[in-house]
């Protein structure tokens, strides 16, 4: 071991658990040191109990880690959860019980008042919830969340332009990639050559979820923001990235040469812009007439950015655009490890090597 802050990873063995495992492999401050999954796979060696699907070597240290069940304690103060919904509740709060800090990926606690829903770049000043969540439900360790995938992307795109000429309204609808659904997730002959117009509970989310992340910091939680949201998700063939077409309405007109110049302008507070898994600029602007698209701009940043193109008016809101997130690094494990990042730059976790 090195003098690295150990961390552990539930749900280790799924999509996103592999994308922690694959982030956190050479990552500058973090150290794996424990993954854990179901009963059907604890006890095996992890190397034989994953299927591996991320094009990148899987870590031999890791691969002979024998996973553990997802019982607390696990290792280090920072865990990790990818685990799948009907399972997460109550693994989560045993473990910020027992005095880990969570940060989850799964729906169960996003929209407790007390548990803070972060895109760090939008709103780090909600970290502060976990204080009243430690002392209310008498924790030692506390839950944080990460939105739902096609959240995340959404709001970190909109963020700036909230800021600068407050939303009133968002139109938006989906084109959502497959890996949004886990391993195995959606049947080959269910989605290929197809487009499923569904995405069971992602609407309610998305409408709910960016009111809470954009919402204002009052001393009794958030008030969420008052814009209406209104979302149409779909599943398409696409292996990962969540393309989404947006329109907006503001509290006054806004062109799109104002709009650009403020997502181009756009910088996440100097203690976020610092964190190793943040992207410079988070938001990045591509006008040309067919971009972004999946397969060619889901890296950007590394995953972690946003990109956003085709910037025109709108006949019935004011402007529309196209953006691109990738869901399982900026909507689901990259942002969850940037989100511990945070809470170590903050002073909540350890020091930093
Ligand atoms: N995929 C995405 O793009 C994405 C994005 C944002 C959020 N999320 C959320 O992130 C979570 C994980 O998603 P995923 O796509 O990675 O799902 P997944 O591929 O189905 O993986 C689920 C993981 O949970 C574990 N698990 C299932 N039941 C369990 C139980 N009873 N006890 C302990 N572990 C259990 C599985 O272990 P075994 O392998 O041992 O069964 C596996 O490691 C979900 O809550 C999902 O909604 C996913």
């Amino acid at each position: 071991m090195t003098s690295k802050i150990p961390v552990s990873i539930l749900g280790a063995t799924g999509t996103v658990g592999q994308k922690f495992v694959r982030l956190l492999a050479d990552h500058p401050w973090f150290e794996v040191a424990a993954v854990a999954a179901s009963s059907a796979s604890a006890g095996r060696a992890y190397g034989e109990a994953v299927r591996w699907r991320e094009q990148t070597e899987l870590p031999e240290r890791i691969a002979g880690l024998t996973v553990q069940p997802c019982t607390p304690p696990l290792p280090g103060p920072i865990v990790f959860s990818a685990l799948d919904a009907d399972a997460a509740g109550p693994i989560e709060q045993a473990f910020a019980r027992d005095g880990a800090f969570v940060v989850t990926n799964a729906r169960n606690h996003r929209m407790d008042p007390d548990v803070p829903l972060l895109i760090p770049e939008a709103n780090a000043d909600h970290l502060v919830l976990i204080d009243g969540q430690r002392q209310h439900r008498g924790w030692k360790g506390a839950i944080l969340a990460n939105p739902n995938c096609s959240t995340a992307g959404l709001v970190l795109a909109l963020a700036p332009l909230h800021q600068a000429f407050g939303i009133e309204k968002i139109f938006v609808s989906t084109m959502q990639a497959v890996s949004g659904a886990g391993y195995p997730g959606v049947p080959s002959l269910d989605i290929v050559g197809n487009v499923i117009p569904h995405v069971g509970g992602e609407e309610e989310k998305m409408e709910g979820e960016s009111r809470k992340i954009l919402g204002r910091l009052d001393p009794d939680g958030v008030t969420p923001a008052d814009f209406l949201v209104s979302a149409h998700t779909n599943r398409v063939a696409v292996v990962d990235g969540h393309l989404e077409t947006v329109s907006v309405g503001f509290r006054r007109r806004v062109s799109p040469d104002e709009a650009i110049a403020t997502l181009r302008a756009f910088r996440a507070s100097p203690c976020v812009a610092d964190l190793p898994s943040s992207p410079t600029p988070p938001v990045e602007i591509d006008l040309r007439s067919d971009r972004p698209q999946p397969r060619l701009d889901l890296e950007r940043g590394r995953g972690m950015a946003v990109t956003v193109g085709r910037i025109r008016p709108c006949p019935i809101l004011d402007l529309r655009m196209v953006l691109l997130g990738h869901n399982t690094v900026r909507g689901a494990a990259g942002q969850a490890v940037q989100i511990a990042e945070l809470l170590v730059a903050d002073g909540r976790v350890g020091a930093r090597p």
